[in-house]
């Protein structure tokens, strides 16, 4: 059934969204390179990455339901993030700003009796909850380490084996 003119103008606002994540995480693995944190940068560069996936498969969605989308603008990414907490906890808490639009998008779909995109969302919601735990446990082991620069030097490294998704 072709996707209704609501869902498909719905979720094309989340492929922008999508994308401006991925613009977002960018601008943070800038300021951990320029901090020297290369674990750190590379593991939000991946998180990018996964972003722009997102929106991508969004994208195929509407398509496969014989809809349409729009593309607007992106916004600026913020640079210059101060450190690794800021940076963590800005990203932990706008995962949960886009698992509040997910949950948003899946509340229109049961509106509109729309079973397919409520299916197809199952997905989000179910990496929403992965993607706000990575960011939380990321948050509080940098808490734990405080001031330690041993401690970051060592996390950083572990954050650098994370291989993209
Ligand atoms: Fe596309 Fe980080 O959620």
């Amino acid at each position: 059934m072709k996707i209704s003119k609501s869902m498909q103008d719905a979720i094309s606002a989340q492929i922008n969204a999508e994308f401006q994540s991925a613009y977002m995480y960018l601008g943070m693995a800038a300021s951990l390179e320029e901090q020297n944190f290369p674990g750190m940068a590379s593991w939000m560069k991946k998180q990018a990455e996964e972003e722009i996936a997102h929106g991508m498969k969004f994208f195929d969605f509407v398509f496969s339901r014989q809809g349409n989308i729009s593309l607007p603008g992106l916004k600026q990414a913020k640079t210059g993030w101060k450190s690794p907490l800021e940076v963590f906890e800005a990203a932990y808490s706008h995962e949960q700003k886009v698992t509040r639009l997910i949950n948003g998008l899946h509340d229109l779909a049961q509106k509109e009796k729309d079973h397919a995109t409520r299916a197809f969302l199952q997905w989000y919601i179910q990496e929403q909850v992965e993607e706000e735990q990575h960011a939380n446990d990321i948050v509080e082991k940098i808490k734990m380490i405080g001031k330690s620069v041993s401690g970051l030097l060592y996390l950083d490294k572990e954050l650098g084996k994370r291989m993209a998704e």
